[in-house]
């Protein structure tokens, strides 16, 4: 039978089914605990014993690494399960990252037709084994899953300015947005309190630029060298993760003028520096020069050049003799179409990097293309959906970020203290609803605008390693769950049913985080 997630199943029938299923397996279709939820789960009640895998020729090291971690043995001795690729028939799949998993009685197949389908079945067969797993023996269902995802964006943003943490959290983060199949990690390395990552021609970034952080100005420099950017790109890759570089302009750019003085566009008492001179022929060297070393190290498609905030500290651009020519030059009437233009030229040097351009959603009044291959918006002020209307209906692509529910640094639970709160906080509930609460309902109207969503981890107020775990996990799975699950596929008490092992799983591996199901079991792990 073809079963698929369609609401709530009435009591009697779901206490029937679970009866019946149980009986007869170790899975039922209700109680293998796969996150994200598969579109299509149909299991016969069989199953397959895996004493030894034996694996394809050519099959990825990394990947075979992925399968000995979860306790599979991977040989082809007389009695190994078989897992075999195939490709695709013309039309069988609906998206680059869809695959079918077939779980036979004697054998495995995958299909797909790019490494992200293999991947994800993978991960689908990793998740099958950690639910079957008892006392060293490794039990699959045998059955049939397809799956696809909702969204080509599933991602994760990591502010790694205001605090740092260094690779081995960021290998972390990368391994569990792998086991939930989401595959954008936005890194956000610069901004007012350090800048984060080596570039060869300006030494002083980093060794002035990346002293301090949110909780101490004089702490040591901390910043990643372009081996190890190269080293976490390459990791993420084997993860099918783009990792997406940030480089905030032209606010957020203090700790770049601490560096480099004369690229300062000066700010206001609270935020001193905050901009870069956008009158300045220097800032736009510098600037390419950056973006140049950036564009090397990053194979993703994308840059993200911030554009967020600017109005916050830039008053004194007007007092700048370099600017007054410029706007006059220019004919700009006001500090915004200054801004604007600033926009448009950087967007032009990304372009002629052979990138495409992400910005924060102030960057929609510049007038930069909106062709999709060429420009995406991050929808972020949650009390602004006006504003995320207006971008959708000048045409751009979007992905999805509103502080509430997407923002990680506000509280999870109505009884946490230490976090953001603005009138609301960022419950699971919240989060595994979107994007399909009622106050979005204009953005299904342009569905096809939504590249995804995105959960944003800002860290003002997350400082230590074990309070990023706490505000990460579990709102990674319910994000996960939101990015790739159809919505007519979504059910919320469903879904925290399966979170129960996801839970224990975390508790295995060693992570810090928070009970949604038990809140006082997990206390608040308190910021600074
Ligand atoms: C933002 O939160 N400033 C994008």
């Amino acid at each position: 039978m073809k079963y698929r997630f369609s609401g709530r199943l009435k009591p009697a029938a779901l206490i029937l089914t679970l009866l019946f299923s149980t009986f007869f397996s170790l899975f039922s279709q209700e109680a293998v605990a796969l996150v994200p939820q598969p579109v299509s789960l149909q299991l016969t009640g069989d199953t397959l014993e895996v004493p030894a895998l034996s694996l394809p020729d050519g099959f990825p090291a990394a990947w075979a690494g992925l399968l000995e971690s979860c306790g599979l043995v991977l040989q082809s001795s007389e009695g190994a399960v078989s897992l075999a690729f195939y490709d695709p028939a013309a039309g069988q799949l609906p998206d680059p990252e869809a695959y079918r998993l077939e779980i036979g009685r004697s054998g495995i197949g995958i299909v797909a037709s790019t490494d992200s389908g293999r991947f994800y079945a993978l991960q689908t067969l990793i998740q099958l084994v950690k639910n079957g797993r008892s006392s060293g023996s490794f039990q699959l269902p045998v059955g049939v899953i397809e799956d696809s995802p909702r969204y080509s964006w599933r991602g994760l943003m990591l502010d790694e300015s205001r605090h740092f943490f260094g690779m081995e959290e960021v290998k972390r983060l990368l391994d569990w947005m792998a086991v939930f199949k989401m595959n954008r990690f936005h890194w956000h390395l610069t901004d007012s309190p350090g800048w984060r990552i080596e570039i060869r021609k300006y030494p002083l970034l980093t060794t002035v630029g990346g002293v301090g952080n949110h909780s101490d100005p004089q702490a040591k420099a901390q910043f990643y060298t372009q081996d190890e950017i190269r080293e976490i790109v390459a990791y993420a890759a084997a993860r099918q993760i783009e990792v997406i570089p940030e480089i905030d302009m032209p606010g957020h750019a203090s700790a770049a003028a601490r560096a480099y003085p004369e690229i300062s566009g000066g700010g206001n008492h609270q935020h001193p520096d905050f901009t870069f001179n956008p009158g300045s022929d220097a800032t736009y060297q510098f600037l390419e020069d950056v973006l140049e070393e950036v564009a090397e190290l990053f194979p993703s498609q994308w840059i993200h050049f911030g554009g967020d905030e600017v109005h916050f500290a830039n008053a004194q651009w007007k007092d700048l003799p370099e600017v007054r020519q410029l706007m006059k030059r220019e004919k700009l009437r006001n500090l915004s179409e200054v801004e604007f233009y600033f926009n448009r030229r950087m967007a032009e040097v990304i372009n002629g990097l052979g990138k495409k351009v992400i910005g924060w959603e102030e960057v929609a009044g510049a007038g930069l293309s909106c062709d999709k291959d060429n420009t995406l918006l991050m929808w972020w002020r949650h009390d602004r959906s006006r504003d995320m209307r207006k971008i959708l209906r000048k045409g751009y692509q979007v992905v999805l970020t509103p502080r509430i529910p997407c923002y990680f640094d506000f509280v999870q639970h109505v009884s946490h203290q230490s976090g953001r709160r603005w009138g609301g906080f960022a419950g699971i509930d919240r989060l595994y609803q979107f994007p399909d609460s009622p106050s979005l309902r204009i953005a299904k109207v342009r569905e096809e605008q939504i590249q995804g969503i995105q959960g944003s981890v800002w860290t003002e107020v997350i400082h230590t390693p074990q309070r990023l775990q706490y505000m990460v996990f579990p709102r990674i799975a319910a994000l996960a769950e939101s990015a790739w699950t159809p919505a007519e596929l979504k059910n919320e008490e469903a879904f925290y049913g399966r979170l129960r092992f996801w839970l224990d799983e975390f508790e295995a591996a060693g992570l810090t985080f928070f009970n949604p199901l038990d809140p006082e079991s997990t206390p608040e792990v308190y910021g600074p």
